[in-house]
């Protein structure tokens, strides 16, 4: 069996998949949503302290397991150093006890690979990657290289939710309590906002104008009702998606995809995977989506991905792992 670990950001999860069938023997994830709410977003001592209490509780579940593990997969990059180095520090001691090879995994790459849980993977492939820390159109080559084709400036896709729903008092996290309120907007002309970098020729994202657009109109509400916060959530998702969009429909003219999937946490939102089933759908292209439940963090792709690098032991010894809060992949500039 492969064990993977995930402790980038705010949640804890442990995963143990055989190898051989990619079968789940464990999954369990501890997040940390609730003991954050109350910020409105994630505080990284906090997280800090939290993993350190969940990973040895997921990890006494899997204590008959331990005698099985060929290999373990560890997030090390990209995510907050406090919440990182708790998942390595683990795998490095279980690594040592075990006396069992550790595989790095990049976070991002696991993402890809929640859209391959169950089954080999083939590329070559496009990908949007929409998270609370990226928003990224990516592709990986025939040998599963990746290269970044557009990024964002600012926000990302996720966290301008996260940042609505902070200014309207929904909670925390954004993503899944924007997209309801969207749903109950029965006005879906009342707020228009602007498309970020529209005209601009660049493949490149920015969310914070959007963002500020939101908080103007809000400030000149004096009192803000149930349906105000449905009217505002639709207008701002729509535009989001449509953002999104307005660049990948770029992107599609100059890349030949026949496979596309969109993976990340936001890749739950149903407006933006109803217009890529579109987009797909008009260049005959096959539209790949990971499980809803697997779109957020888990250690169930961190296995997945870990997999791969197992089969071509790629293996780190546990002096030369180290983490990197932040990481990036190799650029390509697509002739506009
Ligand atoms: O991938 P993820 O679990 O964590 C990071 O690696 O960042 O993504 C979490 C992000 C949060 O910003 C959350 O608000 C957003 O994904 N999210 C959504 C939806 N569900 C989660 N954003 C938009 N629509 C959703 N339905
Ligand atoms: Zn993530």
């Amino acid at each position: 069996m492969i064990l993977g670990i995930e402790s980038s950001c705010d949640d804890s999860s442990v995963a143990l998949i055989d190898e051989g069938t990619l079968e789940q023997i464990y999954y369990k994830k501890i997040s940390q949503e609730e003991e954050h709410a109350i910020f409105g977003g994630v505080v990284p001592e906090l997280a800090a302290r939290l993993h350190t209490k969940a990973l040895p509780a997921l990890l006494n579940d899997i204590l008959p397991n331990l005698k099985d593990i060929n290999a373990i997969a560890v997030t090390n990059e990209p995510g907050l150093s406090v919440s990182l180095i708790g998942g390595v520090s683990m795998a490095k001691a279980l690594s040592i006890a075990l006396n069992i090879p550790l595989i790095a995994v990049n976070h991002l790459v696991g993402h890809i690979y929640s859209l391959f849980l169950d089954r080999e993977a083939t590329f070559p492939l496009g990908v949007l990657l929409v998270s609370g820390g990226h928003t990224m159109i990516l592709e990986a080559n025939e040998n599963g290289e990746i290269l970044e084709l557009a990024s964002t400036s600012d926000d990302s896709f996720g966290e301008s939710f996260d940042k609505v729903a902070k200014m309207l008092d929904l909670g925390y996290p954004g993503g899944a309590v924007v997209q309801q309120n969207a749903l109950l907007c029965e006005d879906k002309d009342r707020f228009k906002f602007t498309v970020p970098l529209l005209h601009d020729k660049r493949l490149e994202y920015s969310f914070s104008g959007l963002k500020n657009q939101v908080r103007v109109e809000i400030s000149k509400l004096e009192t803000i009702t149930q349906k105000d916060i449905a009217d505002i959530c639709y207008a701002f998702e729509n535009t989001a998606c449509e953002h999104i969009l307005n660049k990948l429909d770029k992107v599609f003219k100059l890349r030949n995809f026949k496979r596309f999937g969109v993976v990340g946490g936001a890749s739950a939102n149903l407006n933006l995977r109803k217009r890529l089933e579109t987009l797909c759908q008009k260049n005959e292209c096959e539209l790949l989506l990971a499980p809803l439940s697997f779109c957020s963090d888990n250690a169930l792709m961190i296995a997945r991905a870990g997999r791969e690098k197992y089969l071509k032991k790629e293996f780190i010894s546990h002096d030369k792992l180290t983490i990197n809060p932040r990481v990036s992949f190799k650029k390509f500039e697509l002739d506009l």
